[in-house]
């Protein structure tokens, strides 16, 4: 079986950390967050084809030096396809069932579970459901007793959702879903491809995640993605190779190479690797990109910290970028928002 994992995101919420980096190689516990994408899938697939588009190259470096046990195959697309023409762009490496993942997901889905209701019910579309409070940021479904969805609306008004319960970003489908899918124009699958698969009457099931489920679409979640994964692992901090830590940490990932300085603080926070924290400096609920310098005595609290960045005195409830912004990233949020 095949895997599509959408990797092509400008991941615009997650900036100034995705002007240098593609969102899935952002790390959590000092690991690219795609894998723990990819180690969750079960052995059935065989094949991961990576849709790629804003910096490509690194996820064939970062693939290059890893070994997942799968083939992984990296399909650049000529421009941004949307979660749908991306899918499309890759059909001819798809021999079957396949599985479509959004690339942003932290979640504990038993995948194995979710293709044997998907068969089980003989389904064209089988999608995974997680219950959030707030929906207006996430696709929301009506779902009938017989886990049958017979309403898919992306990003609702609140008072016109159909219910709390939402894509969680991991699909199960047939082959029969390409036909929905134009070649060459930008498709989302939620706004355009979804809804018509449910008014054409096709079988589109719910399957309910148990367990755990973030969305490391924004700086706060990618930070509330950290700490989950520390609790479940029982872990206090995760600390990287070569790193000095000379102040208190906790509730923190600290990168390899990374220097917490005498009588400092970093609590539930991110530090890449190569970052320095200097003397009596405290970091609190915040970001620091890679190299960065927090100056001695500075305080960073609820901020983020792009690569290579110098941050002095109080930073609160900032973003930290001084230098220019890549030619050619989007302004706002792209992907799957645009309507075509
Ligand atoms: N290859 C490729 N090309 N990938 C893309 C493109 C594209 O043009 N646009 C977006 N992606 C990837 C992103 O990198 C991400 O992994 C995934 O597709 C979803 O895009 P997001 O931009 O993260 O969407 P979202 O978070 O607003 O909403 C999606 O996820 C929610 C759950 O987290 C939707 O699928 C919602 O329905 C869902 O509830
Ligand atoms: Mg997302």
């Amino acid at each position: 079986m095949e895997a599509i994992i959408l990797a092509g995101g400008f991941g615009t919420r997650l900036r100034p950390l995705t002007y240098t980096r593609a969102k899935p190689l952002l790390p959590i516990l000092n690991k690219p967050m795609i894998s723990y994408l990819i180690e969750s899938l079960p052995k059935e697939v065989s094949k991961v084809v990576i849709a790629a588009n804003y910096k490509k190259e690194q996820l064939e470096d970062f693939f290059l030096k890893k070994d997942f046990g799968k083939e992984i195959i990296i399909n650049e697309e000529p421009k941004p396809l949307g979660t749908g023409g991306a899918v499309k762009f890759a059909e001819k490496y798809i021999t079957g069932t396949f599985l479509v993942l959004n690339s942003d997901i932290i979640s504990s889905i038993n995948f194995q579970e979710m293709i044997k209701l998907h068969r089980d019910k003989k389904a064209t579309v089988t999608i995974s459901l997680w219950p959030v409070e707030n929906v207006r940021e996430f696709g929301v479904v009506k779902i009938e007793e017989d886990g049958r969805i017979t309403k898919f609306v992306e990003k609702p008004k609140p008072e016109e959702a159909p219910s709390n319960l939402i894509n969680a970003g991991a699909y199960c489908m047939e082959q029969d879903v390409l036909d929905y899918i134009d070649t060459g124009r930008l498709v989302s699958m939620e706004q355009e491809v979804f809804p018509r698969i449910i008014d054409d009457g096709k079988g589109f099931y719910g399957y309910k995640i148990e367990g755990y489920w973030v969305d490391v679409g924004r700086i706060e979640s990618y930070l509330k993605a950290n700490q989950l994964l520390l609790d479940k692992l029982g872990l206090e901090n995760a600390v990287g190779k070569g790193s000095k830590i000379r102040g208190t940490i906790r509730k923190s990932s600290i990168g390899n190479g990374a220097i917490v300085g005498r009588n400092s603080m970093v609590d539930s926070s991110i530090i890449f690797d190569g970052a320095i924290i200097g003397e009596g400096a405290r970091v609190v609920n915040s970001v620091v990109g890679e190299n960065s310098v927090v100056a001695d005595g500075a305080i960073l609290s609820n901020s983020v910290v792009g690569d290579g960045e110098e941050v002095k005195g109080i930073k609160e409830n900032e973003v930290i970028w001084t230098k220019p912004i890549p030619k050619g990233y989007p302004r706002t949020q792209v992907g799957n928002v645009i309507r075509a």
